[in-house]
């Protein structure tokens, strides 16, 4: 007889519930999106399913419909009443006993969970520190896929060390992205971020934060850079859906600016909060 065992409980093979047999579970074969509501409004809500297709195209799971993705969202939206909600979700390939290779007949399985934001207004005030990891993850950063282990890892290390963020720096010496964040860099009124290669997430805070910048006339660069640029920085801040621009006030241990959010990223938070509304 095939069987499984669930911590101690032997249960017949045939008889586990689907979710155990779940792809994303094996293989972290799914991808996901994570956005937010302002006030009852979902920010960008068309610019994360546009990403989610991206993302499931990435990685070939195909006939999902993403209107019907859309109408799911907004049902579960409402039926939460949150209005500064967290909306996840993910679709893996499907549930099918472990094979690599998958069956194309396999039918996608959709979770999404709507939660509180927990707007941390002391990072926003204070500023948070990072600290700097190796980039160990694929090659195709673009893919918002459910393998996070080398960012789970890279955050572990961050909060051990009494960081708030890990910045990922590739083998090329030059820093990518945050394990949960897009990266910028202020030095007089340039605005420095990594440019959008395969290996980034093309963040949607990202986005909106250089429309930010070009509105307070600050010019953007997009291209890397290394820590040692980051650390002499004037400015530093992470974006990310959750948090929107949070002030990076600390690098590797060295005091960013006079250790305050800088004016620029002030001036930026201030912006992108006018997108929300
Ligand atoms: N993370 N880079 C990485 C590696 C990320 O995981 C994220 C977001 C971002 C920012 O992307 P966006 O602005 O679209 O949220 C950049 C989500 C929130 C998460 O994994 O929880």
């Amino acid at each position: 007889m095939k069987v499984a065992m669930i911590q101690d409980k032997i249960i017949a093979f045939d008889e586990l519930e689907p979710v155990y047999l779940d792809r994303g579970f094996y293989f972290g074969d799914g991808v996901y999106e994570v956005m937010r509501s302002y006030d009852g409004k979902i920010f960008a809500l068309e610019e994360h399913l546009q990403r989610f297709a991206n993302s499931l195209a990435g990685i070939k799971i195909a006939g999902v419909d993403i209107d019907r993705i859309h109408a799911r969202i907004q049902k579960a939206f409402e039926a939460a009443g949150i209005s500064n909600a967290r909306i996840y979700f993910h679709i893996t390939r499907g549930s099918s006993a472990r094979e690599h290779d998958w069956d194309t007949n396999l039918k996608p399985n959709f979770f999404l969970t709507v939660t509180n934001v927990t707007d941390d207004t002391e990072a926003k005030s204070k500023g948070i520190a990072v600290s700097t990891h190796p980039d160990w993850r694929w090659k195709r950063c673009d893919i918002k896929s459910l393998n996070l282990l080398p960012n789970v890892l890279a955050r572990h290390d961050a909060v051990q060390k009494g960081c708030e963020e890990a910045i990922f720096v590739d083998e090329a010496g030059l820093v990518t992205e945050g394990a949960s964040s897009a990266f910028f860099a202020i030095n007089g009124h340039t605005v420095q971020t990594a440019p959008l290669t395969a290996n980034i997430l093309p963040s949607i805070t990202r986005k909106f934060a250089i429309k930010a910048a070009q509105n307070i006339e600050l010019k953007v660069i997009e291209k890397s850079l290394t820590p040692q640029q980051a650390r002499d920085s004037d400015e530093l801040l992470i974006a990310v859906t959750t948090k929107d621009i949070v002030p990076v006030v600390k690098f590797d241990g060295k005091v960013i600016g006079d250790g305050k959010p800088g004016k620029y990223t002030k001036l930026l938070i201030e912006e992108f909060r006018s997108f929300t509304v």
